[in-house]
């Protein structure tokens, strides 16, 4: 019986570790921008005037997001509750927002 709760322990364990990094990610904007940006593949942002996450590669280099979101994405942005990320945070972030452009 022990054993048994054991092997259940362990299975979950490496369950959260196999986590991806995108999903950790989607689930920081879930928190943090949904409420105003569409963060899927699909669907209209809550807030008219805010651009869907999947179309930020058009005006943003994706590969200096990361940066932008440590040090503060607040320029253009003046509705928007001033936000920073961690770098941890920031890369998976980055990660799934690669994930999902169009
Ligand atoms: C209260 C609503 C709101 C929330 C919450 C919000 N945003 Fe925004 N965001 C906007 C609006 C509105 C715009 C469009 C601003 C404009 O074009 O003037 C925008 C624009 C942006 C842009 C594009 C800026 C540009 O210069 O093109 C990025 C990137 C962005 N938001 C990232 C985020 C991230 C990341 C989060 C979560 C951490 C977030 N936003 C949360 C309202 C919000």
């Amino acid at each position: 019986m022990k054993a048994v709760l054991i092997v259940i322990g362990v299975v979950m364990a490496s369950a959260a570790l196999a986590q991806e990094p995108a999903e950790l990610g989607r689930t920081l904007l879930e928190d943090h921008c949904a409420s105003c940006h569409a963060i899927g593949k699909t669907g209209d942002s809550p807030r008219e005037n805010a651009p869907p996450f999947r179309t930020l590669s058009r005006s943003f280099d994706l590969d200096k997001i990361q940066g932008q979101l440590q040090s503060g994405l607040t320029a253009g942005h003046p509705d928007m509750p001033e936000f920073k990320f961690g770098e941890d945070d920031a890369r998976v972030v980055a990660a799934y927002l690669r994930s999902i452009q169009e």
